[in-house]
């Protein structure tokens, strides 16, 4: 069996950009009464993603997909991680592993996009690997390596992970701290959609979304633009109807937001109203009402009445990002018969909304890549975006703090 990998980049020597933009970050910090936005590079630049890939990606817990799309033995998918090929499946103990999909023989990726498997058999050179990472066949190597010494170094790796909720995380140098006691206020708000007991359908992929990942988590959780950018269509969850909470320590892995809708049963969808039964443990006042979170850094989530629309974004460059797109609802409704329109409907409908936050999030790009380039100042319906900054700012510090001799540049 293969040990967990620990398994963080090389540090990097940080380039004058990149120092330069660590000196400007104490403006980006405190209250949204005071707070800016970070500087438009940290969006733009190649340099400070190659950073962001270590000083966040690295060290925290990144979500790979949720447990409902891998419901059984040898049930897998795959995808990459700030480059990083990941294997992510169910094995004959029914725990959910997240292995490396590179094959131990000269680096062949494993897997299709997703599947069922009992084992996963290179097509390279026919080298195969059971659910749980074990090298089980390796022909023709005898003549140069007996089998069972072959076996002992050649296993993929398997990544430290975690579940909360149902979804999947990954942490990448080991040392994230518990993800789950970060999360209590989150969790609190959450409990009665029974997340981790919730199908998901399989997950869409959209690659080639040219704006910088972090737009993503903000697009979502700012309620200001609601009002402008979806007129007409968001009215049933106004942004006067917005609730925030404080970024704490117990809700440190998260950013989050409500909103109350004007009627129970609210959907993010032309009607307005959730297409499948309410799901079932929900009370009247959890049903007229939306949660918007960030489980940060990559995974955005929207609970409804029945059902909860996720993201796992998936940061390929500073302009670059490529996103899995599920839905979450009860067994019960995927049984309904009428269930494969109604989950259409339901993913036409956030589409709309999506189609315009597309928009909005490419010309965004776009103007942050001007000489002129704003740094702004948030409206109160941007407090998230606060948050959201503080959270960032402490671990952009953490790095750099741990970079010697670059220590001072973080200060
Ligand atoms: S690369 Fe996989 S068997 Fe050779
Ligand atoms: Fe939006």
């Amino acid at each position: 069996m293969a040990q967990v990998k620990r398994a963080a980049l090389p540090d990097m020597v940080l380039d004058d950009e990149v120092i330069s933009l660590l000196a400007q970050l104490d403006a980006s910090q405190g209250d949204v009464s005071q707070a800016m936005s970070l500087p438009p590079e940290c969006y733009t630049s190649e340099s400070w993603f190659e950073f962001e890939k270590r000083a966040v990606y690295d060290r925290e817990w990144v979500a790979v997909g949720h447990v409902g799309a891998i419901p059984d033995v040898g049930d897998y998918f795959t995808l990459e991680i700030v480059g990083e090929p990941l294997l992510v499946v169910r094995g004959k103990d029914s725990e959910v592993r997240v292995l490396s999909s590179v094959c131990r023989h000269r680096g062949h990726l494993l897997g299709e996009a997703s599947g069922n498997a009992r084992s996963f058999t290179c097509p390279f050179h026919g080298w195969s690997y059971d659910l749980e990472g074990t090298l089980t066949a390796a022909p023709e190597m005898d003549g140069t390596l007996p089998f069972e010494d072959l076996k002992r170094t050649a296993c993929l790796p398997t990544f430290r992970s975690t579940i909360w909720n149902g979804f999947i995380f990954v942490n990448f140098d080991g040392e994230a701290e518990a993800l789950a006691p970060r999360l209590q206020g989150l969790t609190k708000l959450l409990e009665n959609h029974r997340m981790e007991d919730l199908a998901s359908i399989k997950p869409v992929e959209w690659a080639g979304n040219p704006w910088n990942w972090k737009f993503m988590q903000e697009n979502a959780l700012e309620p200001y633009h609601t009002h402008y950018l979806h007129t007409g269509i968001h009215d049933f969850a106004p942004s006067s109807n917005v609730r925030f909470t404080e970024w704490n320590d117990q809700d440190d892995a998260a950013i989050y937001r409500e909103v109350q809708f004007t009627h129970i049963d609210g959907g993010f969808n032309i009607a307005g109203k959730a297409l499948f039964p309410a799901l079932p443990d929900l009370t009247e006042e959890e049903r007229s009402r939306v949660v918007f979170a960030g489980v940060m850094p990559n995974l955005f989530l929207g609970a409804q009445a029945d059902v909860v629309f996720y993201y796992v974004i998936l940061p390929q460059a500073a302009g670059d990002i490529t996103l899995r797109v599920g839905v979450l609802t009860s067994w019960d409704n995927l049984s309904i018969p009428t269930a494969d329109l109604l989950l259409k409907g339901t993913i036409d409908g956030v589409a709309v909304f999506n189609e315009q936050d597309t928009v909005a999030n490419i010309k965004t790009h776009k103007g942050l890549k001007s000489r002129v380039a704003p740094r702004t100042r948030w409206s109160p319906n941007e407090k998230t975006l606060a948050q959201m900054n503080n959270w960032l700012v402490k671990r952009y510090k953490r790095y750099a703090a741990s970079l010697v001799p670059h220590a001072e540049a973080a200060e």
